[in-house]
């Protein structure tokens, strides 16, 4: 298992785009612009390998129409964000989105502050993580790059884990490379243990090169960056741009 896993990382990194911030502009207005599915179609045309969307419990983002319409007619993988209770598990049972990624939620929060606390939740996920699988459904866990964290994952069979880059994207570039060590030794230890790994959260052009790098790393979710940026020069041209990062940091 280690060994198919280690082949698979060499080559490639896929780049998962967020494109839940497309949805906050629109429903600022409550109108229909601008629309997620159209951002979701150009991303891909881009060089996103896949789209991600984070279904909030108050819906600040995408709607549950926004994620079916995604999951029928975008052509590469869509991966939901859900947090782990009742409602959500049975929505992703019910749509089948390619992979789901069990987030932590907390209703007032900005965005996602942290990974989920995997040793803390362990019998709630059980279930939920059960119930996903019966329904051939990928599952990550968003998780603190923490050995007890990556240990509960894998003792919960899960395939994926995605690594919290939250910490390192907000540190001062001295103290970055602590954070970034932390990251490269639980990527190998994810690897070992039989996982793929993924990660995400507050990267941009100027941190996401380092993180990339890391071999064990095979795939990173951005949204808020691409689109902010979006506005200076384009959705396209900055997908683009954050895509050749990520093939480069594998040269
Ligand atoms: N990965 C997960 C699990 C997230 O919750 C988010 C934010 O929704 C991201 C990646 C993307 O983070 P950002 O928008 O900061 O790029």
């Amino acid at each position: 298992m280690e060994n198919i896993i280690k082949n698979k990382i060499k080559k490639f990194i896929r780049l998962g785009v967020n494109i839940d911030h497309v949805a906050t502009i629109r429903n600022a207005r409550g109108g229909l612009n601008p629309d997620p599915f159209r951002a979701a179609k150009l991303a891909v045309d881009a060089g996103a390998d896949v789209i991600t969307v984070h279904l909030r419990e108050d819906r600040r983002h995408v709607t549950d129409q926004d994620v079916i319409e995604l999951i029928q007619n975008i052509n590469v993988p869509i991966n939901l964000e859900i947090a782990c209770t009742n409602e959500m598990i049975n929505f992703a049972c019910n749509q089948k989105p390619n992979s789901v990624c069990l987030v932590p939620e907390r209703r007032e929060e900005r965005t996602t502050e942290g990974g989920l606390d995997v040793v803390k939740f362990y019998k709630r996920l059980t279930s939920a993580i059960n119930k996903l699988k019966e329904n051939d459904i990928k599952v990550a866990l968003f998780i603190e790059p923490e050995y007890s964290q990556i240990e509960a994952a894998a003792s919960l069979g899960v395939p994926v884990v995605e690594l919290h880059t939250g910490i390192y994207s907000n540190l001062k570039s001295n103290l970055m490379l602590g954070e970034l060590e932390k990251i490269k030794n639980i990527a190998k230890e994810v690897v070992k243990m039989g996982m793929e790994c993924h990660a995400g959260h507050g990267l941009t052009f100027d941190n996401v090169f380092e993180i990339a790098k890391i071999d064990e790393i095979i795939e990173l979710n951005i949204g808020h960056f691409l689109i902010g940026e979006a506005i200076f020069t384009g959705l396209d041209n900055a997908i683009r741009e954050m895509k050749s990062i990520l093939l480069s940091s594998r040269n």
